[in-house]
């Protein structure tokens, strides 16, 4: 049988890992016949470990034929040792009055210390997904650290946005989900993200001609998907878990399988200068897999003055963030 993947998670006693960890080692991610080996990162803390344990435990009680084993570790050099996959989902959450700025700074020491574990010990053919937020300029911390491994492995997801773009079109069309396809999210993950509905089609049709209020396009439409994590919060009183482990389930599935010819997902990835957005940012992008471990960035969609004016927004604000943490890239 196939030699199982090295899947290292952080915060894997986490909400969402709570809801990722199943997913896993039951085959939705890499598939149903390949075998898996989860390494689960904590912080050293007793709660957090003993957490940790009681998810082991669970895991172990589900008796899924594809896991193989499980490390349990508070050590990052172990938890990432030989990971051909990284998923990065433990971050610090964003405390009572604190600006995002601070929450920059709580963070990107954490990702500075997981990338060079990633880089001295992971397998040669790793590649990261990073969720922590902020996941963009967390996942270009962690690039610059992991200084022998190629930039294009680093990754951040804002596939959970794409989804919920894709519902809520579909909600509007009144037709099933199924029928959108090429929902794209543009810049950062965050709430200047950019879902663009002028490439996105609907039973193959684009969308902005079949949902003709364009107004609700460029407000309700904006607004609900930029703010959705907002009022999930709201709602649950505690943040996306299960759509964010979905999002994360769906991100890396598309990047292990070929995209189909004409279709893309929306990945965060180092910036080419593509689209305008400065080379070296981590932002999001059609992004097309080949299957084989790499992946292009889609070229020629046109974005129109509004789409693009809001994505060099969100640009300008990723530029910010890297700005914050110019120390921590050097
Ligand atoms: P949570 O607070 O339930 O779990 C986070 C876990 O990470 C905790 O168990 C904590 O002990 C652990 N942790 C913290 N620092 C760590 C470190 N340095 N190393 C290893 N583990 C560490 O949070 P939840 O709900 O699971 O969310 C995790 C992150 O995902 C948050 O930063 C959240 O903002 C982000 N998120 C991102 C989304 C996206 O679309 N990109 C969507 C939803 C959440």
């Amino acid at each position: 049988s196939k030699t199982p993947i090295h899947v290292a998670v952080t915060g894997a006693a986490g909400q969402i890992g709570y809801a990722l960890l199943p997913r896993i080692a039951s085959g939705q991610m890499f598939g149903p016949d390949q075998p898996v080996v989860l390494r689960l990162i904590e912080i050293p803390h007793e709660k957090a470990m003993a957490a940790l344990k009681g998810v082991a435990m669970e895991l172990e009680d589900c008796a899924f034929p594809l896991l193989r084993d499980m490390v349990l570790t508070s050590d990052v050099n172990e938890g990432f040792r030989d990971a051909n996959w990284a998923l990065l989902v433990g971050a610090k959450p964003r405390g009572p009055g604190m600006e995002r700025g601070d929450l920059i700074k709580e963070n990107g020491p954490i990702f500075v210390g997981q990338g060079r574990a990633i880089n001295d010990h992971a397998s040669a053919d790793v590649r990261v997904a990073v969720v922590g937020n902020p996941c963009n300029t967390n996942a270009l911390i962690a690039m610059h650290a992991a200084k022998d491994v190629p930039n294009e492995r680093f990754t951040a997801m804002t596939r959970l946005d794409q989804n919920r773009a894709e519902a809520q079109l579909a909600q509007k069309a009144g037709v099933a989900v199924s029928e959108v396809h090429n929902m794209l999210i543009w810049g950062n993950h965050s709430a200047t993200q950019v879902p663009d509905f002028k490439n996105a089609t609907i039973g193959g049709k684009p969308a902005d001609e079949v949902i003709t209020d364009h107004e609700w396009l460029k407000n309700d439409f904006f607004s609900t998907v930029q703010k959705r994590g907002a009022a999930i919060i709201q709602a649950r009183g505690l943040s996306s878990a299960m759509s964010a482990a979905n999002g994360l389930i769906d991100h890396v599935h598309d990047l292990v399988n070929a995209t189909a010819d004409g279709s893309w997902r929306s990945v965060c990835v180092p910036s080419d200068g593509s689209y305008g957005v400065t080379e070296g940012l981590i932002s999001s992008f059609p992004v097309q897999s080949d299957g084989q471990g790499g992946y292009k960035i889609v070229q020629g969609l046109e974005l129109g003055d509004f789409l693009s004016g809001k994505l060099k927004a969100s640009v300008a604000e990723l530029e910010e963030e890297r700005e914050t943490v110019a120390d921590l890239l050097s």
